[in-house]
């Protein structure tokens, strides 16, 4: 098969899929200081078999979009809030961070390499941004790196779930993906391989993903494998969960605020009793790859529970929908800060 390239790729039949670019952000940590990075090619990377991001997981990552606009603009979403959960996720795995301001200038860099493989303005389809941060060396014991690589690949994107703002069906699963006081709120590796199984066992019974209850008691919904979850009800609240081990997503944050800025919403962060799903009249995935995605209904046990509709969004997700993808392709104005330009 030949290789795709921005000429002869289908811009608007993308799924979420990788996609060797030729371009990549390397930054090595050696000697106590991180080193000068660089755009190289090879999307290989080789390290000693010792190296703690094999044997113990020792690794972090973000995500994060570029979004073409009308204009042909090339602009970034909050990169600076991927930046600082970054420093989280990697202090919590005691991984050296990479400082928050070379991060966003790495991510510019990376993108302005690869300008070409940012998708036409009115594809739907974006550049997705993977910054990960990984430590490795002549390592055995159980015990953090010397020696940290910190990297950035992009790779053109469509829809994360088939359909775009097409409603999913999910399955609650019995699994956990992360403790109460374990890693559950950093964006680890070892979050996602413990999460393979129970997205697994939900994508062959026919489940977009599995959302997960709280850990503790089993009784509230946590998140979805690669999203937060909200819910809308019928006095005009968009509730989503608190718990200390579900991801603080980017898009969740800036959603509450749309939803109470814009929309006259009241926003609550709380705990969403499974058996109390009645209340809402909607609910919605949201996650930089999820975008925002309409829930149709949610299984546990063999009860199926649908929310708005099967087959059509609903009025609050789809205003909440126009709002930041409107904001995120340069169509509706930003609040202050939030949108970053490439070039
Ligand atoms: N929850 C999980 C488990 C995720 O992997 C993601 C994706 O990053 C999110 C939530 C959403 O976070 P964000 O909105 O910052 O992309
Ligand atoms: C993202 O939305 O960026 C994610 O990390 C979700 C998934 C692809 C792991």
């Amino acid at each position: 098969m030949s290789k795709l390239t921005p000429e002869t790729i289908d811009w608007s039949n993308l799924g979420f899929s990788y996609i060797d670019t030729g371009a990549r952000f390397r930054a090595k940590f050696t000697n106590g200081a991180w080193q000068e990075g660089e755009i190289v090619s090879d999307n290989t990377v080789t390290m000693s078999e010792g190296s703690p991001v094999l044997h113990y997981g020792q690794a972090c990552f973000e995500g994060l979009k570029a979004y073409r606009t009308k204009d042909g603009e090339i602009q970034l979403f909050r990169p600076d809030q991927n930046a600082k959960r970054l420093v989280k996720s990697a202090e919590q795995l005691l991984m050296e961070p990479y400082p928050e301001d070379k991060f966003v200038e790495a991510v510019k860099q990376v993108v302005q390499a690869n300008e070409d493989w940012v998708p036409p303005y009115g594809t739907g389809a974006t550049l997705y941004i993977r910054p990960f941060l990984y430590g490795e060396g002549d390592i055995v014991g159980v015990q953090p790196a010397t020696n940290y690589t910190f990297a950035i690949f992009v790779t053109p994107v469509g829809p994360y779930f088939k359909g775009g703002l097409a409603p999913q069906d999910f399955l609650v699963t019995d699994y956990d993906r992360a403790a109460p006081q374990g890693t559950g709120a950093a964006k680890v590796g070892g979050n996602y391989a413990a999460s393979y199984l129970a997205g697994k066992e939900a994508k062959d019974a026919g489940y977009a993903d599995a959302i997960y209850l709280d850990p503790a008691t089993h009784t509230k919904i946590e998140e979805i494998g690669s999203s937060n979850f909200f819910g809308i009800t019928k006095e005009n609240q968009f509730i989503t969960p608190k718990s200390p081990s579900i991801l603080p997503s980017i898009t969740k944050y800036s959603l509450m605020h749309l939803a109470e800025t814009r929309l006259g919403m009241e926003t609550i962060e709380g705990d969403v009793y499974l058996n109390e799903i009645d209340q809402f009249v909607e609910a919605g995935a949201m996650g930089t790859a999820a975008a925002i995605t309409p829930i149709a209904s949610i299984t546990y046990h063999g009860e199926k529970h649908v929310f708005y509709s099967e087959t059509e969004a609903g009025p609050i997700t789809q205003k909440l929908y126009d709002e930041l993808i409107g904001i995120q392709f340069g169509d509706v104005e930003a609040p202050e800060g939030w949108i970053q330009t490439v070039k």
